[in-house]
């Protein structure tokens, strides 16, 4: 079982942005900036965001933090939005959800300019995706897609089994597993909550993609000798050990499963620490203008 480190691919990523950025300073070209909204005080969207922005900060970015409290309204959000779109400092943005239940997601993720939309969920940057044209993709497929890149694992004609149908993530990963492309070329099947024969498919999965926010949800029953195991899941959970007073715990029961998986990412430092830097390239794409003019 080899173990897939995505803090240190993370690390390795971190510094080639870094690289890029200093020879942007050098040629005198304008430095990406990349703003962030947050809305409430929710504990984990507060740690993500200033992670984000920490990390704007680390390899050369601008970064603009703007907050608002719980009780803003779509109104007020929406216009901001359009001063995002409008502002020509700033070259992508993210609205980091979930957002209060009085405002609609889909109404704010659609007022985004999609060649802002460096979180990738404008449906058409979705829809580019699907069609396989240059797009921005969302921060965590794109981060699981470089891991499997970057440990160099076969995935041409494997089943791969995403578990989850989210849009930020179940979705975009079954169409970028099945796309014709390396890491891709998949036979695809994703199964979530109303799935009835989710365990005899996971059983044949040459690749399993949890995404599904149930803390040890996949059993060593439930995997084949020799699968790759990619757990997306991040669940806090309450802990008297951590100085946090959380736990951050996957969807997969590690221990039982790790010893049959030829590749598994622990949580954490597996995904997570992907999909801040694959945002940070985003960012770099959108200031250099290379998916949209
Ligand atoms: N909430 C959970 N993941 C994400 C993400 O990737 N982007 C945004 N904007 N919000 C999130």
């Amino acid at each position: 079982m080899q173990l897939i480190d995505g803090r240190a691919v993370a690390a390795q990523m971190k510094k080639e942005i870094t690289e890029e950025v200093l020879k942007i300073r050098e040629a005198g070209r304008k430095i990406p900036h990349l703003a962030a909204v947050l809305v409430g005080h929710d504990g984990g969207s507060e740690t993500y965001v200033a992670s984000k922005v920490r990390t704007c900060e680390e390899v050369g970015f601008i970064s603009s933090l703007i907050r608002y409290e719980e009780d803003v309204t779509e109104e007020e959000l929406l216009t901001c939005i359009y001063r995002l779109n409008k502002d020509a400092d700033i070259d992508g943005f993210i609205v980091q959800l979930p957002l209060p239940r009085h405002i609609s997601e889909q109404k704010v993720i659609e007022a985004i300019d999609y060649r802002k939309d460096v979180d990738g969920f404008h449906p058409i940057n979705v829809g580019r995706m699907s069609v396989g044209l240059p797009c921005f993709v969302s921060a965590t497929p794109a981060g699981i897609l470089e891991l499997l890149r970057r440990y160099e694992i076969e995935t041409k004609g494997k089943h791969c089994v995403v578990l989850g149908r989210s849009n930020i993530v179940g979705k975009p990963m079954a169409i970028l597993m099945m796309q014709k492309a390396y890491p891709g070329d998949c036979t695809v099947t994703v199964c979530h909550s109303r799935s009835e024969n989710l365990k005899e498919m996971c059983l044949s999965a040459d690749i399993i993609i949890v995404a599904l926010g149930v803390p040890e949800f996949l059993k060593s029953d439930m995997v084949k000798e020799g699968a790759v195991v990619i757990d997306v899941g991040t669940t806090r959970m309450p802990s008297s050990t951590t100085r946090s007073g959380y736990k951050l715990t996957g969807d997969v029961k590690f221990d039982e499963v790790s010893p049959k998986c030829s590749y598994i990412t622990p949580v954490p430092f597996g995904v997570g620490p992907m999909t801040i830097l694959s945002l940070m390239r985003n960012t770099l794409l959108a200031g250099e203008k290379s998916i949209y003019k």
